[in-house]
């Protein structure tokens, strides 16, 4: 598989990475480790090197499954990608926390739980409202300087806090949110971060699987999409038929729904990488085509005209990210 630079963070991975928030049972219930490690693996065969976690992915259990995998796999040709901003309490509640001794500690924790020497990228994987800019900005830079990461950058930023934040340290990278239904980040952070060369790797380009094309609106289901708005009653309903209207075309380039969206998603010069979760093998051999595949100017727009209704009603309810 091609390899593209990830702005200037200097790190060269495919351009589909493999997700592991589908190892959080908190959200997606209970999943075959056996099955995420198979996949793991069968991404490594497929020639995808990027694979991204967070501690807070089932509390650390998402990062020690990678650790195992990891034992098997060739390290040197993979780049791992982690995040942290949770302090865990031992009830399993939350708050954040990106002071300077906790972010030490999450990574000696996420090392430990990878297996590994260093970490290629970490990510804040929210905003701290209560840690000052230059402390966190000192520590991440103390942490490379150490060789215990390599590069870092944000998650789930606004463009100004994206902004603050590289005036404090070279963040090179960000992973926002964005599908062809939630295409917020065009309006402002992807043109900073093609200005700046930030690279740019967006999460839920699937919108959480509704992009897939499987689904035809009378699906109920067992996970945190029981609870998600863009999976009830009409409203859900109607975002199917709009994904269902780009049949036509994928039949026509041979694909299925799921690669042309993905696919199309790639095409915006301001995305380096889209990171698609996965819950077995099947997932990622159908994932791992589609960066094959080109489309031409307008078929891109008409799928992007296909569901611009769904965008303008993910816009109305207000439940973008
Ligand atoms: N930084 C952050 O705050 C943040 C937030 C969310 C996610 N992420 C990262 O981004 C990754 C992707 O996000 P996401 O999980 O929301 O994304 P997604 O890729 O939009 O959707 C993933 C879901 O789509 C379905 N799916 C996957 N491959 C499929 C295939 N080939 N055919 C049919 N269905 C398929 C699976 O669910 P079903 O099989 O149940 O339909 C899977 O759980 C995560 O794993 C995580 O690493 C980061």
């Amino acid at each position: 598989m091609e390899r593209v630079t990830l702005g200037s963070s200097g790190l060269s991975v495919s351009p589909i990475a493999f997700g592991t928030w589908q190892l959080s049972p908190r959200f997606w219930g209970e999943q075959s480790r056996e099955d995420a490690l198979a996949a793991m693996k069968c991404a490594c065969d497929l020639g995808i090197n990027f694979f991204d976690t967070a501690d807070a992915y089932g509390d650390g259990y998402a990062e020690t499954v990678l650790g195992e995998a990891l034992r098997d796999l060739p390290r040197k040709e993979l780049v791992l990608c982690t995040k942290w901003f949770n302090h865990f309490n031992p009830d399993a509640s939350r708050y954040p926390d990106l002071s300077p001794q906790h972010l030490r500690e999450r990574c000696d924790a996420s090392l430990q739980r990878l297996g590994i020497e260093t970490i290629d990228l970490c990510l804040l994987h929210m905003f701290d409202p209560l840690t000052r800019l230059e402390e966190i900005a000192e520590t991440l830079t103390d942490l490379r300087h150490q060789g215990k990461i390599r590069a870092f950058g944000v998650s789930n930023h606004h463009v100004e806090q994206v902004r603050a934040q590289r005036k404090y340290a070279p963040y090179s990278v960000v992973q926002p949110a964005y599908s062809l239904i939630d295409p917020a980040i065009e309006t402002d952070l992807l043109p900073y971060c093609q200005a700046e060369n930030v690279g740019v790797m967006v999460y839920s380009p699937l919108h959480k699987g509704l992009l897939t094309g499987k689904y035809t609106g009378n699906e109920t289901f067992t996970d945190f999409r029981a609870n998600h708005p863009d999976f009830q009653g009409e409203r859900f309903r109607h975002l199917c038929e709009c994904v269902q209207n780009l049949r036509p075309m994928a039949e026509k380039y041979g694909v299925s729904i799921y690669q042309l969206v993905l696919a199309a998603t790639l095409m915006h010069p301001g995305i380096h990488v889209a990171i698609c979760g996965i819950k077995h093998p099947a997932q990622i051999r159908e994932a791992a085509q589609a960066p094959k595949l080109t489309l031409s100017r307008e078929d891109y727009f008409a799928i992007r005209k296909t569901l611009i209704p769904t965008a303008k009603i993910a816009d109305a309810s207000g439940s973008r990210k």
